[in-house]
């Protein structure tokens, strides 16, 4: 049977996670539901009237739903839901300003993922990530390996491109990480980038590198500051989209994702942003990559900071 996918919440990062699971012409079905009347199946119907010009088959199915379970019936049988649910940041917000209001809306979805689908492999998105991701992982009550967030594909991605922009060489001849939280503890690893396979730190000055990682740590704020409603959401979805693919493919892709670490890095007991090898059970395998004593220590700091945060979300 074709793999169905579904994508909560149809604001700008949902709408466009849906379009582009569409466009990759993989699922048989994409599922994107909202609270607002009539918002999904607006957004679904347009989409689905590209699908001649775009040349997908894949049928984008729209649906109100209500914080009483109500429509939730549309995604039953989904392989993956991508929570997307809850509100962005405002100019000068952190990530974290969003934890009381996101968690009553992610703990009511994950709460209705787990009653109409409850085999699925969740992909959360929502603000703060980290401490969202165990949350959703707390209220579905899934296996920790079937609930992870996306944050490291985006801002790895980041990374990627200011390196390449300053150096004016192709995306693709860069390679980057971030791994930790996807907020003030985010740890760039500057010593597992390389550019045309040669070591960052020896195509780039430490300084350049330093204000690149401040401006990558920064990403998310940098582009809220100038949309001023809303934050990102071409990076992003991309990034949730990537991941929800390798789910369905089951492709064992190592991708950065935050997900349930369990002694690697000697840290435990947390959702922590590491690399990780995705598929159709959700997070197969953490995998361990060299770092230095200096990002280590950024890691297990990053990985104190959610720990204090989530025992919080498990409240609200
Ligand atoms: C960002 C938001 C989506 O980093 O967290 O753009």
């Amino acid at each position: 049977m074709g793999k169905k996918v579904t994508v909560v919440g149809a604001g700008f990062y949902g709408a466009t996670t849906a379009l582009r699971l569409a466009e990759y012409d993989v699922f048989e079905t994409v599922v994107l539901t909202d609270i607002i009347d009539g918002k999904s199946e607006g957004l679904a119907l347009d989409m689905n009237q590209s699908r001649s010009i775009e040349g997908f088959e894949t049928r984008i199915v729209g649906k109100t739903t209500g914080v009483d379970g109500s429509g939730y019936e549309v995604i039953e049988g989904s392989d993956i839901v991508v929570i997307t649910a809850g509100l962005p940041r405002k100019p000068g917000m952190s990530r974290m300003d969003l934890l009381e209001v996101n968690a009553k809306i992610v703990r009511g979805v994950a709460e209705n993922v787990a009653k109409f689908a409850p085999n699925a492999v969740i992909i959360t998105v929502s603000n703060p990530l980290d401490e969202m991701t165990a949350l959703t992982q707390i209220a579905s009550q899934f296996p920790k390996n079937r609930v992870m967030g996306q944050a490291g594909m985006l801002d790895t991605a980041r990374f990627t491109n200011f390196v390449a922009e300053e150096l004016d060489v192709p995306v693709s001849s860069v390679k980057t990480l971030t791994l930790g939280s996807h907020g003030d503890t985010m740890v760039p690893v500057p010593s597992q980038c390389t550019v045309n396979g040669k070591p960052l730190a020896d195509v780039m000055d430490a300084d350049k590198i330093e204000e690149l990682v401040v401006r990558t740590r920064n990403g998310g704020a940098e582009v809220v500051a100038l949309l001023k409603t809303g934050s990102a959401y071409y990076a992003p979805s991309a990034a949730a989209a990537r991941m929800a693919k390798a789910v369905a493919q089951d492709s064992g892709e190592a991708m950065p994702v935050c997900a349930w670490v369990d002694g690697e890095y000697g840290v435990s007991g947390v959702y922590l942003g590491v690399v990780a090898e995705i598929g159709a059970e959700g997070v197969k395998k953490i995998v361990e990559t060299p770092l230095t004593d200096t990002e280590l220590a950024g890691l297990t700091e990053a990985a104190e900071a959610v720990r204090a945060k989530q025992a919080d979300v498990a409240q609200m």
